[in-house]
C-alpha cells in the first residue's frame, strides 16, 4: 500500500513536470519544437536538464526585474501581429465603403467607357499619329551622331542640330495636343509623356556619343551603332544610354507571363476604381469647391485621399514593376533597379532618390552632376533639377487639358522647401510619416484643383 502510494505520487510529479516543461514555450515555441533537429539520445539528456530547470524556475523566483515588451527600454520590436492587424483592419474599413459605394451609386465601372478617353471619333487617332511621327526624331538625332563620329559635322554644327531637333520634339506635340481638337486630354497626355521619355533618352544618347568622343577611347566604328541598337534604347525601361547593357542570360517565360497577367489584372483595377470611386467624390466635389465651403472641402478632399492614394500605389507597383519588368525581361535587359524602398523615407530627399530609378539616374548623370561641375552649388543645382521636373510635370499636364494653372509645378517646387523642413525638423518615424502624409493629401489636393478648374472651364462655361 505505501509503495504503491509513493508510486502514485511519483508518477504524479513526472506528470506534473512534464505538463509544466511543455506549456513553457521558449520564443513563443513549445521547448519540443525549440529543440530541434538534436539526436534523440542528446535531445533526451538536454530535455530532461531543462524540464528540470524549468521546474526549479517555476517552484522558486516566478519574478524578475524585466521591462513591458511595449516600453522602448524592452528592446523589443517584433510588431508582426500589429502589422497584421492594420491589414485586416484597413480591409474592413474599406468592405464598409465599398459596401456603402456600391449602395449609394450602383455599379459604375464601364470598360468600354476608356476607349472614348483615348478618342473622339474611331476613325480619327490623332495622338497615335502623333506618336508614329516620334521616329523622325530619332533618325534626325542617329543621323546626326554618324556624321559627328565620321567627321562630316563638326562639333558645333552637331549641338546645333540636336538642339534644334530637341525644341521640335517639345513643342511641336504640344502644339499639335493645343490645336487639334480631336485629340482628347487622355490621347495628348499620352502622346506627350511618349514624346518626354523620347527627349530624355535623346539627350542621354547625345551626351554619352559626346562623352566617348572627348575620351577617345572608344573606336568611331563602335559610335556608329547600328539603327536596331537604337531602337532597343528606346524600348529598354531606362532613360540613361549606354554603349553596352547589361543583359539577362535568357528571357524567363513564368515570369514574363505573371507580369504580363499583373499588368492586365492592375490596369482593368485602376479603371473600375477610378469609375467606381473616385469620379463619384470628384463629382460631388464641385459643388463646395464653388461655394467655397471650407469644412466640405476639407471632407472632400480627406474622401478623396484614399482612392487617390491607393490608386496611385496600384500605378506604381503596375508601372514600375509589372510593366518595366515585362519589357525588360522581354528584351533581355539585365538592370532591374526600377525604384528602391522609398517606403520607408524619412526624409522627403530620400523619396525623390529612390521613387523613380530611371529619372533619377538620368538627373543626376545628365543635369545635377554636370551643373555641379560646372561650379553651381548644390542647392542652386537642385533647385534646377526640380526646376526642371516640375516644368514636365506641368507640360504633362496642362497642354493636354488645354489650361494653365501651375498646381502640379508648384506642388514639384514646394519640395524644396518640404525636404528643407521634413530634415531639420522630423527625424526617423515622424520624417517617415511626414513623407507618408505629404503624398496623401497632397496628391488629391492637386487633383481636385485641375478638375474642378477643368470642370469651371469646359463645362459650366457650356452649360451658361
Ligand atoms: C536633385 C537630385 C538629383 C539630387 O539627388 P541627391 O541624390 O539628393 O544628390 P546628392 O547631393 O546626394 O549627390 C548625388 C551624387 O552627386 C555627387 N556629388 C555631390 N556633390 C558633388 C560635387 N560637388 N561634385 C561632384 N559630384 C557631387 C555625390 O557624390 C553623389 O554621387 P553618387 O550618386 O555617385 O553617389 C534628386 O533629388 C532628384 O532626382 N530629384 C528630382 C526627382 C524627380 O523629379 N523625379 C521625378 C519623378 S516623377
Amino acid at each position: 500500500m505505501a509503495d504503491s502510494s509513493a508510486t502514485e505520487a511519483s508518477t504524479r510529479r513526472r506528470r506534473a513536470a512534464g505538463r509544466s516543461a511543455s506549456l513553457l514555450p521558449v520564443n513563443g515555441q513549445p521547448e519540443a519544437a525549440f529543440l530541434g533537429s538534436a539526436p534523440a539520445n542528446v535531445r533526451g539528456g538536454r530535455g530532461q536538464a531543462k524540464r528540470d530547470r524549468s521546474l526549479e524556475t517555476a517552484r522558486s523566483d516566478c519574478h524578475r526585474t524585466q521591462e513591458s515588451l511595449l516600453s522602448s527600454a524592452s528592446g523589443y520590436n517584433n510588431y508582426r501581429g500589429i502589422l497584421n492587424w492594420c491589414v485586416v483592419m484597413l480591409v474592413l474599413s474599406n468592405a464598409r465603403l465599398f459596401l456603402e459605394n456600391l449602395l449609394r451609386y450602383g455599379i459604375l465601372v464601364d470598360p468600354i467607357q476608356v476607349i472614348s478617353l483615348f478618342l473622339h471619333d474611331p476613325y480619327s487617332w490623332p495622338a497615335l499619329c502623333l506618336v508614329i511621327v516620334e521616329n523622325m526624331f530619332i533618325l534626325v538625332a542617329v543621323y546626326t551622331e554618324r556624321q559627328l563620329s565620321k567627321g562630316s559635322f563638326s562639333e558645333r554644327v552637331g549641338f546645333l542640330i540636336h538642339c534644334t531637333n530637341m525644341a521640335i520634339m517639345i513643342t511641336f506635340p504640344a502644339a499639335v495636343v493645343l490645336l487639334v481638337p480631336s485629340i482628347t486630354p487622355v490621347g495628348g497626355a499620352s502622346a506627350l509623356s511618349l514624346y518626354t521619355i523620347l527627349f530624355l533618352k535623346l539627350y542621354s544618347y547625345k551626351d554619352v556619343n559626346r562623352w566617348c568622343r572627348e575620351l577617345s577611347t572608344i573606336k568611331v566604328k563602335k559610335l556608329a551603332r547600328s539603327l536596331s541598337y537604337i531602337y532597343y534604347f528606346i524600348f529598354a525601361p531606362t532613360l540613361c544610354y549606354e554603349l553596352n547593357f547589361p543583359r539577362s542570360p535568357k528571357i524567363r517565360m513564368a515570369f514574363l507571363i505573371r507580369r504580363l497577367f499583373e499588368m492586365l489584372f492592375f490596369t482593368q483595377l485602376l479603371v473600375a476604381l477610378t469609375q467606381q470611386w473616385m469620379v463619384p467624390i470628384i463629382q460631388s466635389s464641385m459643388k463646395p469647391l464653388e461655394d467655397m465651403d471650407l469644412s466640405r472641402m476639407t471632407e472632400r478632399l480627406l474622401r478623396l485621399a484614399v482612392p487617390n492614394h491607393l490608386l496611385w500605389l496600384m500605378f506604381f507597383y503596375w508601372f514600375f514593376h509589372s510593366s518595366m519588368n515585362f519589357t525588360a525581361e522581354l528584351l533581355r535587359f539585365g538592370d532591374r533597379q526600377f525604384y528602391n524602398d522609398w517606403w520607408n523615407s524619412e526624409t522627403v530627399t530620400y523619396f525623390w532618390q529612390n521613387w523613380n530609378i530611371p529619372v533619377h539616374k538620368w538627373c543626376l548623370r545628365h543635369f545635377y552632376k554636370p551643373l555641379l561641375r560646372k561650379g553651381f552649388s548644390k542647392i542652386v543645382s537642385q533647385s534646377a533639377v526640380f526646376l526642371l521636373s516640375a516644368f514636365f510635370h506641368e507640360y504633362l499636364l496642362s497642354v493636354p487639358l488645354r489650361m494653365f494653372r501651375l498646381w502640379a509645378f508648384m506642388g514639384m517646387m514646394a519640395q524644396l522647401p518640404l525636404a528643407w523642413l521634413v530634415g531639420r525638423f522630423l527625424r526617423g518615424n515622424y520624417g517617415n510619416a511626414a513623407v507618408w502624409i505629404s503624398l496623401i493629401i497632397g496628391q488629391p489636393f492637386a487633383v481636385l484643383m485641375y478638375v474642378h478648374d477643368y470642370y469651371v472651364l469646359h463645362y459650366r462655361q457650356e452649360a451658361e
